[in-house]
């Protein structure tokens, strides 16, 4: 199998070691590449970038011939998700889009977010100062870059105490309905996983609708611009995706943001010598290794990449994964690694940045990323140099399974020290 999905090849031996590689070799080779499953894929900077913002495109499923939409599938095992479409920001266009983006941001004001921070900082402390004392292997991904995450979004949403293991299980198989390779293979489970969350959120906003708590969920049910509110289905829609997007995404932020410079001691040193090197690091970060790989538009209109003709309902795949050689943009072309100081990475990774436009930002995830690296520099050493992934097959994310490391005596912080 050489075209499986878009051009890239998961089932090659290495994909998940190294899935940059294989970008690598589509910008050099074919950068608007026309897979045999029907859509583009495109993997320069430039492309990506100007796609991304191009008028007369959607992110709207349903402007997609029939048979090539994502939940066509889920339909076809549960008939009577046909009327009920997304009404999830990441899944509409405008005018809709504008009209829910106002109300979503009025729940991010500048003091959420800062209570954000300070609750992430709180219990980044709490977990490490817990890993410190304890002596048995310790996983990053299980023991961090999980759990901080996930309580942090749970407790901002203010989502009543259940099983978080179950919830956790279900909205990661949820973000698999956006991975076009896995999609088809968890069908069932997604159907499953998405009917128990509508559930629980549903049960949840019922529950805050008796309440006068100051909390995200309570703030989207009663944001009101105009007259106008969040719908029910809305309201579901948009707390199960802040929920999944909260955190699927910084885990991975966490995680491969850590082990990268874990793996650039001398990159890990600089920011530790400059602090205020932190949110220069951690777009660097997301450069490097980019917690989603892809992101979507629809064609509404014919238009041209590179000299290659998109018709109307043909969707374009966006490659924001920039792995050493960043994304073909001739200032990264060299670069090769992480590099902290660079002030020119211009990262892709979060598309056109509609998360910070909502008022929000990374800031959280900085102050975890510098604490946890390091921290495990000065006491772990990586119990095994290939990493694990979590799920197989899949394109969608760089997300580690697990990062196992054994504690080690590391006293003595600066160049030259041991670091595995
Ligand atoms: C490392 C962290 C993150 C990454 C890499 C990331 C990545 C992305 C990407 C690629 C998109 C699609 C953008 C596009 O197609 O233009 C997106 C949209 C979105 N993200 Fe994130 N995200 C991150 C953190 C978050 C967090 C923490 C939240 C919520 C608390 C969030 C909420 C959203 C929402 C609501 C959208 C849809 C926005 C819209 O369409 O207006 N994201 N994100």
């Amino acid at each position: 199998m050489s075209d499986v999905a878009f051009g890239l090849n998961p089932f090659e031996p290495g994909y998940y070691d190294d899935p940059y590689r294989q970008y690598a070799q589509l910008r050099e080779h074919d950068p608007v590449h026309r897979s045999d499953l029907g859509p583009w894929l495109i993997t320069r900077w430039a492309d990506v970038h100007t796609v991304l913002r191009r008028p007369g495109t959607s992110v709207d499923e349903r402007n997609l011939p029939e048979g090539r939409r994502r939940r066509d599938r889920l339909v076809e095992l549960d008939p009577k998700r046909a009327d009920r479409a997304s009404h999830a920001i990441l899944n509409i266009d405008p005018p809709d889009h504008t009209r829910l983006r106002k109300l979503v941001s009025k729940a991010f004001t500048p003091r959420a977010v800062e209570r954000i921070r300070a609750r992430t900082a709180e219990l980044t402390d709490e977990i490490l100062d817990d890993l410190a004392r304890r002596n048995e292997p310790v996983d990053l991904i299980a023991d961090l870059a999980f759990p901080l995450p996930f309580q942090v979004i749970s407790e901002l949403l203010g989502m009543p105490e259940g099983d978080r293991d179950q919830l956790r299980a279900w909205s990661h198989t949820l973000t698999q309905v956006l991975d076009p390779l896995l999609v088809m293979e968890h069908a069932e489970a997604i159907v499953e996983a998405s009917d128990r969350m509508v559930e629980v959120v549903t049960a949840a906003i019922a529950w805050k609708r008796q309440r006068d708590d100051d909390d995200l969920l309570s703030a989207l049910i009663r944001a009101e611009d105009d007259g106008d509110v969040l719908s029910d289905h809305e309201l579901i829609d948009n707390v199960t995706l802040l929920y999944l997007a909260g955190h699927e995404t910084t885990v991975n932020l966490i995680g491969n943001g850590t082990n990268a410079l874990l793996d650039h001691r001398d990159q890990l040193e600089r920011l530790v010598a400059d602090p205020t090197l932190d949110a220069n690091a951690v777009e660097e970060l997301l450069r490097f290794d980019s917690p989603v790989q892809f992101s979507r538009r629809i064609a509404l209109e014919p238009f041209e990449v590179d000299g290659h003709r998109v018709e109307p309902g043909q969707m374009v795949m966006t490659g924001l994964g920039g792995g050493p050689t960043g994304l073909g943009d001739s200032a990264l072309v060299q670069v090769g690694g992480v590099q902290v100081l660079l002030t020119s990475q211009r990262q892709q990774a979060m598309g056109t940045d509609m998360f910070t436009k909502m008022g929000c930002d990374l800031s959280a995830c900085r102050l975890v990323v510098v604490k946890s690296s390091q921290h495990f520099y000065a006491s772990y050493s990586k119990v095994a140099t290939r990493v694990i992934y979590v799920d197989g097959p899949g394109t969608l994310t760089s997300d580690l399974g697990s990062l196992p490391f054994r504690k080690v005596q590391r006293p003595k912080w600066g160049i030259g020290s041991d670091v595995t």
